[in-house]
């Protein structure tokens, strides 16, 4: 596997160039990488219009992946995932679809930020057994009854798979479910980069869905910020056609070189026989996960990589566990009251798991922690995201909230997943929900709304 952004950078890097461009650092600094940070130089391709090597590296990442297209983003599943929702939009104009998206109501923060943007029409799904705003347990008969119900049908559908918590819905199913009502499926698989590769392949691209994000920076060993956007051979054409202009729409015209040599190496890195190491990894990790149930502590989750333990049961909150693991310089990725979530890669290697299990093997047991989140509703939208977003707010304790619209799109609780979208009525489910992950205050719209 070729890495020709990866090597004209190092040959950049290590040629006495004068480089009289941007950056402003010319090659040299403290961080001991400015000299791999160059800019669209001739012969450095341009992203977004790629003709050259970043091109050539895509196509490479496509092959990888079994994409018709693979675009690579410096900034993340975030952007992709406003490109994928401008795409949705596009498409749906284009064919004279209503450009309404059904979209599961835990996703991302970025995607109500996107529906903000571009005025998009969401209805969420919410199925009655979701008991955490993290998770939502979309299976194909929900999705079936919910689309057979619609009195306005979608165009697309929206799911996010793994959610934060190691969930991973049943795609194949899902995309089924879409191709039989002619409706779209798109993927944030923010957490999934790594599934394609699995013993079993179980990538969104593989399942039938037509389009997918993944942060190739959670999963694989790539630099933080570097992103996929696959679109499938099924998808509509206009995806591939417009996914470049979909995705300089909402990014820098100043990518990192440095995420796309990453990008690009890591192609080399997936070709190299990752597939086999994985594998190895995932015994390792199974044997973690049946060792920690062993202690007492719950293990949730169906997705191979993450390790997110439950750990009231065994008498902590997530935060207590987190705290504990800390004091012994184990950092996981992400606690609340309920979970602690880790996130392992191969790069953890079995010293990591073994290190991970002996500072579990040293905490007792103690009495059941019984406090629980309230169950996730569906709230009464007043404002759509965005004209919430342009409306003059003001700052609130939780408690005077109620009956009020939020304005806040990025309450930072639980992980980037908003309790209530902006534009909701608050009630009392959510001001609890607030209060049980620490909220003691939000934004709420002042009273002047807009009239847009
Ligand atoms: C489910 C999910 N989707 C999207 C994102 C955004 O990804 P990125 O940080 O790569 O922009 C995240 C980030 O944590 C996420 O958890």
């Amino acid at each position: 596997m070729e890495t020709p952004i990866f090597d004209f950078v190092k040959k950049y890097a290590d040629s006495d160039l004068l480089r009289l461009h941007m950056p402003g650092h010319k090659g040299r600094g403290a961080l001991g990488v400015e000299k791999l940070d160059i800019t669209e130089v001739s012969g450095a391709d341009v992203l977004y219009s790629a003709e050259g090597i970043i091109r050539q590296s895509e196509e490479n990442a496509a092959a990888l992946f079994g994409s018709e297209r693979t675009f690579y983003s410096a900034e993340g599943s975030s952007l992709a995932i406003r490109a994928m929702l401008y795409l949705i939009k596009l498409y749906a104009l284009s064919v004279g679809k209503r450009p309404l998206v059904f979209a599961g109501r835990n996703a991302h923060k970025t995607f109500v930020t996107a529906s903000a943007l571009l005025d998009t029409e969401v209805e969420w799904l919410l199925p009655e057994d979701t008991n955490t705003v993290i998770s939502c347990n979309i299976t194909a008969e929900y999705l079936d009854v919910r689309l057979s119900a619609a009195e306005k049908k979608p165009c697309a559908v929206y799911v996010t798979s793994p959610d934060y918590l190691g969930n991973i819905l049943d795609i194949d199913k899902l995309s089924r479910v879409c191709k039989k009502h002619g409706i779209l499926l798109a993927v944030d698989n923010a957490h999934g980069a790594y599934l394609k590769f699995l013993p079993e392949d179980l990538h969104p691209i593989s399942l039938g869905a037509d389009i997918c994000c993944d942060s190739a920076h959670k999963t694989l060993p790539v630099l933080t910020g570097g992103a996929y956007l696959h679109i499938s051979h099924s998808a509509p054409k206009l995806f591939c056609e417009r996914a470049e202009s979909a995705l300089a729409l909402f990014a820098s015209t100043s990518p990192s070189y440095l995420i796309l040599a990453s990008l690009d190496r890591a192609n080399l890195y997936l070709a190299d026989n990752y597939r086999a190491r994985l594998a190895d990894f995932l015994i390792g990790v199974n044997h973690l996960k049946a060792e920690l149930e062993k202690i007492g502590f719950d293990i949730i989750g169906n997705e191979t990589l993450k390790l997110t333990v439950a750990p009231k049961n065994f008498g902590y909150t997530g935060y207590e566990l987190a705290e504990i693991l800390e004091k012994q310089n184990i950092i996981c990725e992400f606690a609340d009251p309920d979970f602690v979530v880790f996130m392992l890669t191969p790069e953890t290697g079995k010293e990591g798991l073994e290190r991970l299990y002996s500072a579990f093997l040293g905490i007792d047991r103690r009495e059941p922690v019984t406090a629980f989140p309230p169950a996730p509703s569906l709230k009464v939208r007043r404002l759509t995201p965005k004209q919430s977003l342009l409306s003059p707010f003001t700052e609130l304790p939780i408690e005077k909230c109620i009956g009020k619209i939020a304005a806040d799109i990025s309450v930072n609780c639980p992980p980037a997943v908003p309790i209530i979208i902006c534009g909701e009525e608050i009630d009392e489910n959510a001001a609890a929900a607030f209060k049980y992950y620490g909220v003691s205050k939000l934004r709420v719209i002042d009273g002047r709304l807009i009239n847009e």
